[in-house]
């Protein structure tokens, strides 16, 4: 029998949508190990590589309701880093994260670096890892990128510059969807670097959909009826979810007044649960906005808010959990939302989106029939809610979104570290 070899393998998370993307894989590779160490082990020759897991966090987000909050919920370990770069300009918080980085990398010197998505600390990372040097012959890290070939064609995007650098750094491409491989082969990556392996934030959501079903964030919110007759959509009343925190959507005054304006009709025609970005929050205070708004705090000992009571009222609510979110979801009878990963949960889950942007850089989701494009205007995002709240379409779920693409993921990357190994590069 071979004897097991042992990688090193960082995995970087910094924001919030990191999260539920690294959650599956970092239970894969724990699995992984399990699998080799146990006695019935029939894992066959390239998974011959065990592999020790240091988990970064770079501090881009630090609340405890966008950061900590998730690593509870989502059974994350620890990081065995935190770098606790904080916010700042692009410029500076990209710099804050790659000069703190670059120790972390210099120090433990891992043999590949998974990082996911398009926040400043994907492409940060990646690119302290595509210049690192271990010795004088140049030796670096494979660079792993989760969630890659995903285009908006804008790029004024913060997170499209985000997508595209750090695809053009990594070495393995692991891509969600297919205009992913079309996108990333139209840019001239070699197709043994791109793998379709599905979405690692779908993984999550099989993995916690059911700890969501029994979470009381109805009831806390009064968004449950109280005939028990109804038991369908888990006894929930008819309600709106919204989030926005892009900023072009609510840095200005006029952008953000214009998609409040457009959701006036949706907003008295049931209650919108607002769960607000930090963001956001200092927007709404800072243009004086807090008309359109009523506030719900959601306190331990379970106040009990009537949405309803507030008519003509977003609702806003602290940011929440992912298991309480993800229970919101899943019983909405609409999304609204200018994020790019609520796109893909709704899909998998058949709610109909309303997506706050002129673009979308997953249009699996639109073909798959839940999701529209708004586009940012008030009479757009009007019609577009109507369409969707009225809308019965259950979606499609796209190809290799089954829970397993953590899975696959894992058995690239030892297939990988085992080649290394063979050639002796390291
Ligand atoms: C980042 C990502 C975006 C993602 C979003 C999810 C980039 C370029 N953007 O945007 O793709 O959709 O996360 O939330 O990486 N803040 C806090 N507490 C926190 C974190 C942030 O108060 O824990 C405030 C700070 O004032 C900060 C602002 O939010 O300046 C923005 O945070 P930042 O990480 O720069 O970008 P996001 O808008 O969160």
């Amino acid at each position: 029998m071979e004897s097991t070899k042992t990688a090193k393998v960082i995995t970087v998370v910094g924001a919030r949508p990191n999260f539920m993307k690294a959650a599956p894989i970092i239970t894969a590779i724990r699995r992984h190990n399990a699998c080799l160490t146990s006695p019935e082990r029939t894992i066959p020759g390239p998974r011959q590589v065990a592999i020790q897991s240091v988990l970064v966090h770079t501090g881009q987000h630090y609340d405890e309701a966008m950061s900590e909050r998730f690593f509870t919920d989502l059974g994350i370990p620890t990081p065995d880093v935190h770098l606790g770069a904080g916010s700042g300009t692009h410029a500076a918080q990209t710099a804050e994260i790659m000069k703190r980085f670059e120790d972390v990398l210099l120090r433990e010197r891992p043999d590949l670096l998974i990082v996911v998505g398009d926040v400043n600390s994907t492409l940060a990372c990646a690119l302290v890892a595509a210049k690192i040097s271990y010795d004088s012959h140049g030796a670096r890290p494979l660079i792993a990128h989760v969630e890659a070939g995903l285009r908006s064609f804008d790029r004024s995007m913060p997170e499209e510059v985000n997508r595209i650098l750090t695809d053009h750094l990594a070495d393995l491409m692991f891509v969600t969807e297919e205009s992913g491989l079309q996108n990333l082969r139209e840019e001239g990556i070699p197709d043994h670097k791109i793998h379709f392996v599905g979405n690692t934030m779908i993984d999550s959501l099989f993995a916690f959909r059911h700890k969501a079903r029994l979470s009381s964030i109805l009831d806390t919110l009064g968004l449950r009826r109280s005939d028990s007759a109804s038991r369908s959509n888990n006894g929930a009343t008819r309600y709106a979810l919204l989030t926005l925190h892009r900023p072009s959507n609510v840095d200005q005054r006029e952008s953000f007044v214009n998609i409040l304006d457009g959701l006036e009709e949706l907003v008295n025609s049931c209650p919108v649960i607002f769960p607000v970005h930090p963001r956001t929050q200092k927007r709404i205070a800072d243009f004086g906005l807090e008309r359109f708004f009523s506030r719900q705090r959601l306190c331990d000992n379970g106040v009990k808010p009537v949405p309803t009571g507030a008519e003509g009222r977003i609702c806003l609510v602290d940011p929440l959990g992912y298991i309480d979110f993800l229970c919101l979801l899943e019983h909405a009878a609409v999304v609204v939302t200018d994020s790019g990963g609520i796109q893909e949960e709704t899909t998998l889950l058949g709610v109909p989106c309303v997506t706050v942007r002129d673009n979308t850089e997953r249009p699996i989701t639109i073909k798959a029939g839940t999701n529209v494009l708004a586009g940012t205007t008030t009479d757009g995002i009007r019609r577009a809610a109507r369409q969707q709240l009225e809308s019965k379409t259950v979606g499609k779920v796209p190809e290799a979104w089954d829970g397993k693409s953590a899975e696959r993921i894992l058995e690239v990357i030892c297939r990988e570290l085992g080649k290394r190994f063979t050639e002796t590069l390291f």
